[in-house]
């Protein structure tokens, strides 16, 4: 039995004017696709052996959003796990493995953002597969992408042995999230690194067995969380108290820096994590003069630009290498290769309130 488990907690602020607090990125159609990037999540999964309807993991506050975007999604009804406060990823999927096996002892959870675009799919499935039956004996399973630039927003793998039995995994030799430049651009000379996808599939037990060894505060809290837990329909609140006390951790932090239990499937599915603008204007097709476009746009003399305007018309002279977002009370304006300090200004605009 596995259980797809969405984390769909983040608030995406550096996709801001577009992606905003009260309604993230991963509630937006942002490629233009007809589906949000949450319901693709869902969509994509479609066809993988075994799987059970999804846990969601999302804050209270997105919980109609969650409902209302995954009533028809096409694997069966959602259960929605609603954090009173966001505590991180290492959290949010213990409580999804406290619910699951309150269900099945032997349930297996494959663990998604909520924010990612896959262009291949069958790909994807046919690796989550492969990783299913390395997580049902024991494994903590990661994808590894090949890297293609010194990215430090991302965590490192350094592959090492095959698996035995499951030849496709390698062992973990060396977990890094986030390096620094420096670190990140050694990695990819040295090569035998990939990125770490985000994406996990682990069984449930032995996830929390492992969180027990490395972070045992927070496998109390969820614990507790989980006791407290009230339910109606298909939501669990999880109980604010407990929950609130737990630490704000990532699972690749909390766990998979510092286990041995830890291997990893080389994934080519056209992966691409959608974090700034600068990853949706790589993931979209540009123009013949580089740049992407959406909605009302008029270019004179101007290239390699990613230009969004969702209100009003935009036009630009003589710009190059630069990304305008426009809504309908703020407007960015940025160098493309700035885009992670668009973060900043959300930090800015909390701090007005
Ligand atoms: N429910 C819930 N609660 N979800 C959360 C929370 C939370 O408190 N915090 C983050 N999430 C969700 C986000 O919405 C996203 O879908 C996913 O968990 C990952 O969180 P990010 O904040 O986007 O992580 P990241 O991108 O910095 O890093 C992770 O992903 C990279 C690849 O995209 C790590 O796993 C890296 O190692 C990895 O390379
Ligand atoms: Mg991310």
């Amino acid at each position: 039995t596995v259980y797809p488990v969405i984390l769909s907690g983040g608030i995406g602020s550096r996709l801001w004017p577009l992606s905003r607090e009260c309604w993230p990125k991963q509630f937006l159609d942002v490629a233009a696709s007809g589906r949000t990037l949450v319901q693709q999540t869902l969509d994509r999964l479609d066809g993988v052996a075994d799987l059970k309807a999804p846990l969601v993991v999302c804050n209270e506050a997105h919980r109609f959003l969650v409902a209302e975007q995954l009533r028809d999604n096409p694997l069966g009804p959602a259960r929605i796990l609603l954090e009173p406060v966001g505590r991180n990823t290492a959290p949010a999927i213990a409580v999804a493995a406290l619910q699951a096996l309150q269900e099945a002892p032997d349930a297996i959870l494959a663990v998604f953002p909520a924010d990612h675009l896959v262009a291949n799919p069958d790909a994807l499935r046919a690796a989550v597969e492969t990783g299913v039956r390395a997580a049902a004996d024991g494994w903590l399973v990661t994808f590894g992408i090949v890297p293609e630039r010194p990215e430090t927003g991302y965590g490192y793998i350094e592959g090492g042995d095959a698996v035995e039995a499951h030849p496709q995994a390698q062992h973990v030799k060396q977990f890094v999230e986030k390096p620094d430049l420096a670190t990140a651009k050694a990695y990819l000379e040295n090569g035998g690194f990939f990125w770490n996808s985000g994406m996990f599939v682990l069984q449930a037990a032995r996830y929390l067995e492992v969180l027990k060894t490395h972070a045992p505060d927070i496998l109390h809290a969820c614990e507790a969380a989980m006791e407290q837990a009230q339910r109606d329909l298909d939501f669990v609140r999880l109980g604010e108290e407990a929950f609130a006390k737990c630490p704000s951790e990532s699972i690749d932090i909390a766990v998979m820096e510092k286990t041995d239990a830890a291997v990893s499937i080389p994934l080519d599915a056209g992966w691409n994590d959608l974090g700034s603008w600068a990853t949706l204007m790589d993931a979209a097709e540009p123009d013949a003069n580089g740049n992407v476009i959406f909605g009302d746009v008029l270019l004179e003399d101007s290239s390699s630009n990613y230009l969004r305007a969702e209100s009003r018309l935009i036009a630009t002279v003589g710009l190059k290498d630069h990304v305008v977002v426009e809504t309908a009370d703020s407007v960015l304006v940025a160098p493309r290769d700035r885009v992670q300090d668009v973060k900043q200004i959300v930090s800015q605009l909390q701090q007005i309130g």
